[in-house]
């Protein structure tokens, strides 16, 4: 709710037009019309935007709910996504154009046709063969921001195989318990990555986490950093190597013909309680939600330049680095790094040097550049920028106006987009047509039924506060979570019955602009990236000095939210000198750098509930000295 308080009223009556030149050929037109019959009739709208991809055999059926909530969309349909994000490009005039260009932190740069990049995923997927990998089987990648990252995950979904892709920024903990959960006995991985000048040991994290748990059969290891490696001999191989075996050879490697429904990947993401979900989506509709709300939402032409600046470990990078620009036939950008390195500059120089025209990232960057001041984005010419997107959180008006402002030269419409894991692709989000207001992610896109309504399930009146909910099916959406059917029930479907429950609040003012306010939920979001209180918990107290954590997001000027954490120590452990100190470092040691508390504060005793569940919501209104609300369960 936080974030509620930092958005300003005021911008609600603000307007900002997109420039005619934008408006005029912007490949959506006429919001209203098209919105109100896709919703009437949203198996006619996704019925036609399907016929724009190449199918092995056409549906029977677009949208079977005969078993809800567990929908199925393109029933009857073959096709894999990756014949339509990479081999039928290859008898067009994409087969020339640039795919991928890629740049590493360090400054080394690479740069994939379509064609070449079909020829580096038919090899892998060779090799992934040639290792028994089939149809079904869960393959785990742990890579850094690298091009590999997206060979892989193509090559898993050619040959049918699913990836679980675990966020380079993760570590020995968060990468044990989601390679546990999907059972994999292969694993991606690389010597290496590149962060502000230093080596992520990604080869060690994933040693470590492969000694927690016995799944793991195979290890892959792209060379990136070249620097020593503990390498195990029958076990781990080199990616190198591997593709250049005769086996890897021959561009005709077969692409697994998939029914529509059949699972594309899972992504572990944060849920209320307990271990991550991991969220389950599929070939036919995920392939064309994602495509059709890029083209709309961003505008994709052939002489652009995207650039998603999310990690492909998230789902912001599995939707809009590798499937949906690939789907459309576009030319992405992709960098490796932090974006100060090794100046505040560094972004604005890529911007110019590769003449980005679509810049997608997320307000917490935003904020983080607006801190080094304008004189870093002016050095350079961004004239090549004609639209600019942000998502993962609120995005509060100050931020929204130095983005538009400065790096957008007030020329560049901002989309501001609302999605999440789960709905695989942009939900509510502005058009290149739509009047902006910052701080609003505006309007539900095509097919989308959105709203915001009270505990019964009633629409809230315009401008109060509700829950946001979608009432309809859409093909992105999640299938199920991953081994537990009735979770995905529970935690999406049992609130209001024949309504997906989103877990955020927000309202719509008398416009009918939806403004998103944050997560109702366990969840937090820190710089933009979904944690769970219960997963910080679980790392805190696996430290031996703990016996009970608990964890709250505060507001925090850059983060969005910050991690504070409160710990009660076992009996008879010491309060030690720099033990906080340990105990960040053991979060970041077990789930990685973005989980560690900003503050620790040790503590004799938590609020609970009389059932025994800690009030992080006390927690959190102590903490920022507002009123504690309703305490009548607090155990006194
Ligand atoms: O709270 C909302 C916030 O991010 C959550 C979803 O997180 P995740 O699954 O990691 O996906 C992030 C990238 C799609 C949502 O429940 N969120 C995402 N985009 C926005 C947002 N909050 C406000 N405005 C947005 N544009």
């Amino acid at each position: 709710m936080e974030a509620s308080d930092t958005l300003d009223r005021q911008s609600e009556s603000e307007l900002y037009f997109p420039p005619e030149s934008i408006q005029q050929n912007a490949n959506a037109q006429e919001y209203d019309k098209l919105h109100a019959f896709s919703v009437q009739d949203p198996e006619a709208y996704w019925g036609e935007r399907a016929e724009e991809f190449s199918w092995y055999k056409k549906w029977d059926k677009v949208l079977d709910d005969s078993n809800k909530p567990f929908f199925k969309w393109f029933v009857g349909g073959k096709v894999n996504i990756v014949h339509n994000a990479l081999d039928r490009h290859l008898t067009t005039y994409h087969r020339n154009k640039i795919a991928l260009i890629w740049e590493g932190e360090p400054g080394d740069t690479r740069t994939f046709s379509y064609f070449a990049l079909h020829r580096e995923v038919s090899k892998f997927s060779n090799v992934l063969r040639s290792m028994g990998v089939k149809k079904g089987d869960i393959v785990t990648i742990y890579l850094p921001r690298i091009p590999e990252q997206v060979i892989a995950m193509l090559a898993c979904a050619k040959i049918g195989a699913i990836h679980s892709v675990v966020y380079g920024g993760f570590s020995v903990e968060a990468l044990a318990e989601r390679i546990q959960d999907a059972q994999s006995k292969v694993l991606i991985t690389a010597d290496g990555g590149w962060l502000r000048g230093k080596i992520v040991e990604l080869k060690m994290i994933a040693d470590e986490a492969i000694a927690r748990q016995g799944t793991i059969e195979h290890v892959i290891v792209v060379k990136r950093t070249g620097q020593e490696i503990y390498m195990e001999a029958g076990r781990d191989y080199w990616f190198e190597d591997l593709i250049n075996l005769p086996v890897a050879n021959g561009l005709n490697a077969p692409t697994e013909v998939m029914d529509a429904e059949d699972p594309l990947f899972i992504l572990y993401t944060s849920g209320t309680t307990g271990r991550p979900k991991g969220i389950l989506h599929t070939h036919g509709g995920y392939m064309v939600y994602t495509a059709t709300t890029l083209k709309n939402v961003f505008d994709i032409k052939d002489e652009d330049r995207w650039w998603c600046a999310a990690d492909p470990g998230w789902i912001t990078g599995h939707s809009y680095i590798v499937y949906a620009p690939l789907l459309v036939g576009a030319t992405s950008f992709m960098y490796e790094g932090a974006p100060n390195y090794p100046y505040p500059n560094r972004w604005w120089r890529m911007i110019e040097n590769y003449g980005i025209s679509i810049l997608y990232t997320a307000p917490t960057a935003i904020r983080g550049l607006m801190r080094f001041g304008d004189s870093w984005v002016k050095r350079h010419d961004l004239s090549s920028l004609r639209l600019l997107g942000s998502v993962g959180e609120p995005i509060n008006p100050e931020a929204w106006k130095w983005y538009h402002t400065v790096v957008g030269g007030e020329r560049c419409p901002i989309m501001d987009t609302w999605w999440q894991t789960e709905t695989g692709g942009f939900m509510i989000s502005p058009l290149p047509i739509t009047p902006l207001k910052p701080g609003s992610a505006t309007k539900p896109f095509f097919g989308i039924d959105a709203d915001v309504v009270d505990e019964e399930g009633n629409p809230v009146k315009a401008g109060e506060e509700g829950y946001l909910v979608i009432k309809k099916p859409w093909p992105g959406m999640l299938r199920t979570i991953y081994g537990d059917p009735d979770r995905y029930k529970e935690q999406y479907w049992s609130k209001y019955g024949n309504m997906y429950q989103a877990g955020d609040s927000a309202r719509k003012d008398e416009d009918g602009y939806i403004w998103v306010i944050g997560r109702i939920d366990d969840v937090i979001k820190v710089s933009g990236y979904r944690l769970g209180t219960a997963e910080v918990e679980s790392a805190l107290v696996s430290h031996n000095a703990v016996s009970e954590a608990a964890a709250i997001g505060l507001p925090h000027e850059l983060k969005g939210n910050a991690i504070h954490a409160y710990v009660i120590l076992k009996a008879g452990q010491e309060r030690t000198e720099g033990l906080e100190e340990e105990l960040r470092n053991h979060v970041g040691h077990e789930m990685g750098p973005i989980a560690k508390p900003d503050q620790i504060t040790i503590v004799d005793s938590l609020p609970k509930t009389r059932s025994g569940k800690i009030m992080r919501r006390l927690l959190k209104a102590r903490a920022m000295g507002l009123p504690e609300g309703d305490i009548s369960t607090l155990e006194q």
